[in-house]
């Protein structure tokens, strides 16, 4: 892996008591970074990974980003922690399955708005408060994690689709509002990637049509996404604010 320098930098990484959040929060550690670990519902997961991560002073926080008090608090506690946040990674999300035909229409909305309010409107909200804050030091990063689905489609995840091409844009507006303060935005566009949120279709007979959707004949890990996003993250980047970074391993082209 390329070497960055992350020494003394302050990260906060959404969604990273698992995953691919858990790989982000891991590769900034090891390059010096202090980490706040956020997490929903794993709390003692959330911690375990604190206690795993190279370095010291890292914290845990945790929120429902579907809940605007709470990000805001959970924003306001890292700050009251580390004093600044030079990195912000939206990596948090859900998917949830909801194909049209096997869905009430009571379900489809559920799903509908829970992952609007989680996956848009929850990394909207905390990008809100961390660049308020990153505005008035006139420095900072944010690296949103969508997905390939925006482009390529879910067709039996509509809203998670619709939710990450609306990220992408929301990536792409806020560079522009953004850059004029020295804060640079991207986003990072994975396809399959092993973790608890794809396992049970990668382990289903589905497994290995998805894997040859690559010509590399595999789904991408985890430390693949971590490795883009502190590219983005480093000096160097800026140039590259609104980006979006396909990870995929040309399965597919835009
Ligand atoms: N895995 C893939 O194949 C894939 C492909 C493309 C894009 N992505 C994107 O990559 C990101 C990470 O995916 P992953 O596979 O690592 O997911 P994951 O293993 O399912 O982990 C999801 C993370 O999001 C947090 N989270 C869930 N609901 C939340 C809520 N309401 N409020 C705050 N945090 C919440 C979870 O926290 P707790 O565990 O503490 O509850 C967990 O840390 C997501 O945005 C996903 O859409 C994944």
């Amino acid at each position: 892996m390329m070497t960055f320098d992350f020494q003394g930098k302050t990260v906060l990484v959404t969604g990273a008591s698992r995953g691919i959040g858990e790989a982000i929060a891991t590769s900034f550690a090891s390059c010096g970074a202090h980490v706040a670990v956020h997490y929903y519902q794993q709390g003692d997961t959330a911690d375990n990974v604190r206690n795993s991560l190279a370095g010291t002073g890292h914290i845990i926080v945790g929120a429902n980003l579907a809940n605007p008090v709470a990000v805001e608090k959970m924003v306001t506690s890292t700050l009251n922690e580390f004093g600044q946040i030079d990195i912000l990674v939206n990596n948090a999300g859900i998917y949830q399955e909801h194909p049209l035909h096997q869905t009430s229409y009571e379900d489809w909305q559920t799903v509908w708005q829970q992952t609007i309010n989680v996956n848009l409107l929850g990394t909207a909200n905390v990008s809100y408060c961390v660049a308020k804050h990153m505005i008035e030091r006139q420095s900072g990063r944010i690296i949103n994690i969508t997905s390939r689905g925006a482009f390529r489609g879910e067709p039996t995840a509509t809203a998670y689709g619709a939710s990450k091409a609306a990220l992408n844009s929301f990536s792409q507006s806020l560079a522009q509002y953004l850059a004029p303060h020295n804060i640079f935005v991207t986003a990072v566009a994975p396809g399959f990637v092993e973790t608890e949120m794809s396992r049970a279709v990668l382990e289903s007979p589905a497994g290995d049509f998805i894997r040859q959707q690559s010509p590399l004949n595999r789904v991408a890990c985890p430390e693949e996404i971590a490795h883009t996003v502190l590219f983005l993250a480093s000096p160097g980047s800026e140039f590259l604010t609104d980006t979006i970074v396909d990870v995929n391993g040309a399965s597919y082209l835009r």
